[in-house]
């Protein structure tokens, strides 16, 4: 019990798996995200869910495939701007809540996101 990483106590690959699935089917529809994603979010849930596995001490899946991820390195091509931040992280927190994930391995994740996405970040609010 005592051991088991954050991966192992929201439910492993199936948790993480259904949880990616909610949060793109949210950003492919949310109005301040759309714009910068691709059209076919197929290959981006692929790599988030091998990215989100070793966040939370699985396997390091997406370093594995992809090298290092250098997150705000590979963000710096989008205008990630506060609002799109805070876009984000609300399709996370209602995946969250669609597939169940609850009490304190939920909590622990999210604000470790909330850190995460502020980090992203790259460019000031600005008119669309
Ligand atoms: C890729 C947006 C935060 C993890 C991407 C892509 C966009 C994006 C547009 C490229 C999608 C593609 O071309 O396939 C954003 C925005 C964020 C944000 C607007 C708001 C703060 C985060 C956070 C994480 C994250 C907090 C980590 C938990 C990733 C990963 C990829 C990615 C792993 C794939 C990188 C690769 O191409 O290998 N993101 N992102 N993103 N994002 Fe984010």
């Amino acid at each position: 019990e005592q051991w088991k990483t954050p991966y192992e106590l929201i439910g492993g690959e199936e948790m993480v798996a259904k949880l990616v699935e909610a949060f793109y089917s949210r950003v492919a529809k949310h109005p301040d995200l759309q714009p910068i994603f691709p059209d076919d979010l197929t290959e981006t849930a692929r790599k988030q869910k091998q990215f989100l596995t070793q966040y939370l001490g699985g396997p390091p899946l997406y370093t594995e495939e992809h090298g290092h991820p250098m997150l705000r390195a590979r963000h710096l091509p989008f205008e990630i701007t506060p609002t799109r931040a805070k876009a984000w992280l609300s399709c996370m927190r209602e995946a969250m809540d669609e597939v169940g994930l609850a009490g304190k391995a939920r909590d622990e994740l999210y604000q470790r996101l909330v850190l995460t996405a502020q980090h992203m970040i790259n460019t000031p609010e600005h008119d669309r």
